[in-house]
This record gives C-alpha cells, structure tokens and sequence, in this order.
C-alpha cells in the first residue's frame, strides 16, 4: 500500500463487483455499454471517469492527466455485473425489452448479457405500485429478507471471485415516505425489520444487507432509502462510503445549469414550468401518485436552492415552479421534456425561453452508474465513510450531512468532486485565484 497525498488508497487490485438492485432500462443500458466499450464497439460518452481529465498545478504547469490515470480506478475488465429483480429477464432480455440500444448491438452483446441473471428481489407492492413479478423472496419477516440479501451477496462474491463489491439502487420510484421513529437508530431499524414495521422500504432492506457486510452503497432513485439516522449511523459504524439520491439526467440536468447562471447574471425567474412524457417502466411508475410525489420532491427543491429566493427576495421570492410527468407508452425511454421560463431583466423587463429536450433517459444515465460504483469503490478504498458529499455532482437530491443544505450548481459540484480527487493525491487544490500569472 503506497502513502498518496492526504490518504493512504489501496490498489484496485482484482474483480470489482457491481449489485444492482432493478434491472430494468438503466441497468441493462449500463451494463450493455459497458461489455461494448469492453469490446471496442462504442464509447464511453458521458463517463467523467473515462473521458474527463483534471489539471493540476498551475494553468502554465501543463498537467492534465485524465482522471483514470490520475486516481486507481477499478479498469473496466475487471467489473462483474450482478443484480436483483421482481421479473426473470436476463440482462439481455432486460435490454431487449427495454428498446434503448439497438438490436444488432445487443445480439453482439448477447452471450455476456444473458448470463447475468436476476436474483430472487425483495419486493412490497406497497411500495412500487403498477408492477407485480414473480421472482420474489418470501420469508417470515423482514430481517430474514435482509439476511437472504446478505447470503446472496456472499455468494455472489465468491461465485465471481471478487475482491471488492459496491451496490447501486437501480429499482423503480418508492411511494414517497418521511422518516419515521423506525428510522430513529440502528437497533430501532433491526426491531422494525424483525417486527415488520411497515416503515421500512425494500430499498432500505437492500441498503441495511449492504451495510452490513460493507458494501459501498448509492441511491440512483429518489427513495428516502439511506437518508435516515438508522442507516446513517450503520454506514458510519461500519466505516462504509454512501451516496444518493436520484440520478441528475435530463430536465433537472439542464435546470442546473441555467439557473445558476440566471442568478450569476442577477436576472429574475417568475415561473418555472416543466413538463415530461415519457413511456418507459419508469414512467408507468412514476403515473402512481405517490411515487411522482417521491421524484417532485427532488425535482422541485432544485431551483429553491440554486435561486437562494431569501437572499434575493426581489428576484426569486415569487417564484412558480411546477413540474409535471405523464406515461405516454408510444415514446419508449425516448423521453421529451418541455420547459418554459419567464425570466425578467432591467428594470423588470419580462422574457422567456423555451426548451425541448429530446432526450434519451437510460443513455444519460448509464455513464453516471458507472461513474458512481467507480468512484465509491475508490472512495471505499481511500477510507472515506459515511456521505460522499463529492458525489453530489451526479444526483438532483445530494446527501449532505443532517442540518446542511446541499450544493446543486453543478459546476460547483465538479469543483468539489475535482479537489476531492487533489486532496486525496496530495495535490494543490485549485482556487482560481491565478494572482500568481500577474505578478
Ligand atoms: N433514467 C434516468 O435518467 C433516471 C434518472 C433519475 C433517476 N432514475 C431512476 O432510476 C430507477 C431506474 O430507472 P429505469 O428507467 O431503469 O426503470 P425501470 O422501470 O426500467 O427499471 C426498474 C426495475 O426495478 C425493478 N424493481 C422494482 N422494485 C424492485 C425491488 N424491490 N427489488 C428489485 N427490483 C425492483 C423493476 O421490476 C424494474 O425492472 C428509477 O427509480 C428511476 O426513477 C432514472
């Protein structure tokens, strides 16, 4: 074990194992991209860690390593791919029913694809709503459920032959929950999995097997899942890296990247209009009322917080923002996002823009599972536990510690992740100060 920087990380030495639970569209597109590149059939668009370079030392030094060189990332030959299912597809069958990637792709795919196959999932129809399969774990109560997911993990590892495994929540939308006393610590957590409080989700069951067996683990969902105390206090206990939640894709993706730059510029939003259709199992999901509560959530503390409307009360305090998701099976994944913003300028001037975002919801998200099981394995490694606030950069809702607001400009969440990476290597961190060319 080398000395590096301000941490001691070990080698990524051997197979790195990825659990998923859901292997719906996102997986089977991350997992898909993933033996293409292998195979040198695509690229890995969209991934930091394999395109993304990070500059060290001063403008004039002219170091720009790429980050995959900089840090010891796991090298994409040495992923296995597990997961967790309510229907039997394989991964292949997963991405055929999916309709993201192309046939004549896939059937070059299809030998590693259709070897991975779903485990039994643990399921509760409370929770997911529109969906019902067949492939479920039964057991008397809840912690025997979490201990069927730690024997599978278990053996998992050992079938595979890996060193190190992360897990990343790829399951459908939870129905939108608060923390409940349940949540309040550990042992009150492993009573209510014994007595089967119906507080405790399939994703929290999921994250607590984790946990227990310290498997880094992220929230790719906007389920509450890990933002509990409970769970909190097991991941710092057993020293394991978390983070969450809800992948930063498409519309919220692009709202943070325009709305800080409104409030850079000092100009006024009065309204703020967002509307989707989408036809994937996602958006059947997501037509349950109180799943779409659980993504409006994340969805809408965005803007509140980029706008800061209490420190510019004349600019953001009336702010409209509403945002609305509609299943309309005819597009598939392909979803369309539509925006309408009413920004003022000079002197209360009113204008808008309009936005349409055709987009591709699983294409944008695949990179950002890999980023993330990339980087919490590294972080696992480094001996960070507990809340990676670095990773804020790939969610719309980051984890923050309790009682701290979190950073939604992604431009300074790169920063963030960026100097994390320096600081872990024992580089300088950047500032952009740059007094230093002038003098
Ligand atoms: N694609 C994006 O851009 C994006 C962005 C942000 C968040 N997300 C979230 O990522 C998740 C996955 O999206 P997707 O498009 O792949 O959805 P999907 O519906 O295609 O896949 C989800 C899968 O999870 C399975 N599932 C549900 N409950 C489960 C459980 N308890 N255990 C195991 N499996 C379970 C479902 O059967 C389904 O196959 C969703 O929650 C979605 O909201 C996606």
């Amino acid at each position: 074990m080398a000395k590096q920087g301000n941490v001691t990380v070990a080698p990524a030495d051997g197979k790195l194992g990825i659990l998923i639970p859901g292997m719906g569209a996102v997986t089977s597109t991350f997992i898909a991209g993933v033996e293409a590149v292998k195979r040198g059939l695509g690229q890995p668009v969209g991934s930091l860690t394999q395109l993304g370079t990070i500059r060290l030392g001063k403008r004039t030094d002219a170091r720009t390593p790429r980050i995959k060189d900089f840090v010891p990332l796991a090298p994409l030959d040495c992923l296995v791919f597990g997961g967790w299912d309510i229907y039997e597809d394989n991964a292949y069958e997963a991405a055929v029913r999916a309709q993201v990637l192309e046939g004549p792709l896939l059937d070059q795919l299809k030998e590693p694809l259709s070897a991975i196959r779903p485990m039994k999932a643990v399921f509760n129809p409370n929770y997911v709503k529109r969906i019902d399969g067949p492939n479920v774990k039964t057991g008397s109560n809840n912690m025997d459920l979490a201990q069927a997911l730690m024997q599978d993990i278990q053996d998992f590892k050992k079938t595979n032959g890996c060193n190190r495994l992360v897990m990343i929540w790829c399951g459908s939308t939870e129905v939108f929950r608060k923390p409940a006393p349940v949540h309040d610590n550990l042992a009150a957590f492993e009573e209510g999995l014994r007595t089967n409080d119906p507080n405790i989700s399939p994703s929290q069951i999921y994250a607590y097997a984790a946990l227990r067996l310290r498997v880094p683990f992220a929230n790719g969902a906007p389920n509450l899942t890990t933002d509990v105390p409970a769970l909190l206090e097991l991941a710092r206990e057993h020293a394991v890296p978390i983070c969450g939640k809800d992948f930063k894709t498409g519309q919220t993706f692009l709202k943070t990247l325009l709305a800080p730059g409104f409030k850079a510029r000092m100009l006024g939003v009065r309204g703020w209009f967002s509307t989707n259709i989408l036809g994937n199992r996602d958006g059947q999901v997501l037509e349950d009322p109180d799943s779409f509560k659980t993504k409006e959530e994340t969805k809408l503390s965005v803007l509140e917080q980029i706008l800061q409307p209490d420190l510019y009360p004349n600019l953001y305090k009336d702010l409209y923002h509403a945002v609305r998701i509609n299943y309309y099976p005819p597009r598939g994944d392909a979803k369309e996002g539509w925006d309408n913003i009413d920004i003022f300028g000079w002197l209360g001037y009113p204008m808008q823009i309009k936005i349409d975002f055709l987009c591709r919801d699983s294409i944008l998200a695949a990179p950002l599972v890999l980023d993330l099981v990339l980087f919490l394995d590294l972080a696992q490694r480094a001996g960070m536990k507990g809340i990676q606030e670095w990773l804020s950069f790939y969610f719309k809702g980051p984890m923050t510690a309790p009682g701290l607001y979190p950073e939604h400009d992604i431009f300074i969440q790169l920063m963030k992740l960026k100097n994390t990476l320096r600081w872990m290597q024992g580089e300088d961190l950047i500032t952009h100060l740059g007094l230093e060319y002038y003098d």
